[in-house]
């Protein structure tokens, strides 16, 4: 993404802190995994929004003032020796000369310099909680300062992510097409995917398959995928991905990729013969009129809430036209009888963080959505194993998931090339020569 871009945002967010004002944001630190591995390292998504910067042990401080303001990077200094074991860093000068920074220090001085910034100012805002150990070290800068004789102090903490979380709600272009590009690369797993499906596979050879188109386009899963074949289909975040796959089974996969830092979040369930049977065709036509009936409802104008209301609705009408919950479909709704079989809601936000940032309400209503706002449509229906459903359905479960944005005239579908249609899907499947 162009280093103005990311410019454009600190300029915008120190507009709206005012002078007077200062914002404090750390990098994610690395995390152990065994030992003296560490876990592959994610970048903070409010830290990587506002700077771009790739590495961890890095502060990030936002100074409104004059002009554009002042943005001071401390990162880690340059270091042959570890260097040559670990690769290269920014440094100092790095972060000048390719992120924007106005001034550079190394992060081991902080603890030095950063105080006397702070004495300029009134209002520190900073994001508790999610870095708790930087939390502390805040309060401690601020603390020394209040009881160093002479020292100015400022006298109030804010919030910073209210300001923060509402403009990465509103994806821009640039955005946007690292949107689309993941949602491309998740679309081609998922198409390579129902190709590669055979009764006898293990689930684990499908995750695979989704891991191979990944890295091959230079992404990375943006969550564990979800490999779910039969009944395991009813455990929503099933990521163990073992179990053999059986030839009358529905398979339900939920894996997207990650681009820039941008994810895609998208669910098909296919049969694992390549034929839906009649049973699950009926399932998952009543997933896929909720699914329809919900991106219908994407758009300006229509509240958070009514893509999941219309998806209630279909849901639960379908329940009842299948046999599976009886009575009048307006109190069932009102009763939320179809909860047994559809206990999440029909979508998130989408963005930098899979399940992404902003609020979904206003007060006490629900919010209007507006162009350039992210989200996901996941309808589904599970029958459990150990429901009082009729037998033959139990065991069953479908989600059909894609990744919608909110344009000015209504919405595009991002994922939209992946075949939803059962007919479309066992088409695909058939074409493999399976
Ligand atoms: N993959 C997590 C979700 O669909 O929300
Ligand atoms: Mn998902
Ligand atoms: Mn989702």
């Amino acid at each position: 993404m162009n280093p103005r871009e990311f410019a454009r945002r600190r300029r915008q967010l120190m507009r709206m802190i005012g002078r007077g004002g200062v914002a404090l944001l750390a990098a994610a630190p690395e995390r152990v995994r065994n030992r003296d591995v560490t876990f592959p390292y994610r970048q903070d998504s409010d830290f990587l929004y506002l700077t771009d910067f790739p590495e961890p042990e890095a502060i990030a401080v936002l100074i409104p003032g004059r002009d554009h303001g002042e943005f001071i990077l401390f990162c880690r200094d340059r270091d042959p020796e570890r260097e040559r074991w670990d690769g290269e860093r920014v440094g100092t000068d790095g972060a000048v000369r390719d992120y924007g920074a106005d001034d550079a220090f190394p992060i081991t001085d902080v603890d030095d310099i950063l105080p006397g910034l702070l004495e300029q100012c009134e209002r520190v805002y900073h994001t508790m909680g999610t870095h708790p150990e930087f939390d502390a070290r805040v309060i401690g800068w601020v603390n020394a300062l209040r009881q160093r004789a002479g020292a100015h102090a400022p006298h109030e903490f804010v919030a910073l992510d209210p300001m923060l979380h509402d403009m990465r709600l509103y994806k821009s272009r640039a955005e946007c097409s690292a949107m689309r590009r993941a949602a491309r690369i998740g679309v081609a797993a998922h198409r390579r995917a129902m190709q590669a499906t055979q009764p006898g596979m293990y689930e684990y050879e499908i995750e695979a398959e989704f891991l191979h188109e990944f890295r091959r386009h230079d992404a990375v899963p943006s969550y564990q995928p979800i490999v779910a074949g039969g009944h395991n289909a009813c455990v929503l975040h099933y990521t163990r991905n073992n179990a053999r796959l059986q030839e009358g089974d529905l398979l339900l996969i939920d894996a997207g990729c990650e681009c820039e830092g941008y994810a895609s979040d998208i669910t098909r369930t296919f049969p694992v013969s390549g034929e839906f049977d009649a049973r699950q065709r009926d399932l998952y036509d009543v997933v896929l009129e909720a699914h329809r009936a919900a991106i219908a409802k994407v758009g300006p104008g229509h509240h958070w809430n009514e893509p999941h209301e219309a998806a209630v609705r279909a849901v639960t009408r379908g329940l009842k036209r299948l046999g599976l919950i009886d009575g009048n479909v307006q109190r069932l709704v009102r009763d939320e009888a179809y909860r047994p079989f559809f206990m999440h809601r029909t979508g998130h936000w989408l963005g930098l963080d899979v399940h992404d940032v902003g609020d979904y309400r206003v007060g006490d209503q629900w919010r209007l959505q507006e162009p350039g706002m992210a989200m996901t449509v996941e309808p589904g229906i599970y029958i459990a194993a150990d429901s009082g459903a009729p037998k033959a359905w139990r065991g069953l479960g479908v989600r059909i998931e894609d990744d919608v944005l909110v344009t000015r005239d209504g919405h595009q579908v991002l994922s939209a090339a992946l075949p939803v249609d059962a007919e479309d899907i066992e088409a695909l499947m058939a074409r493999a020569g399976r």
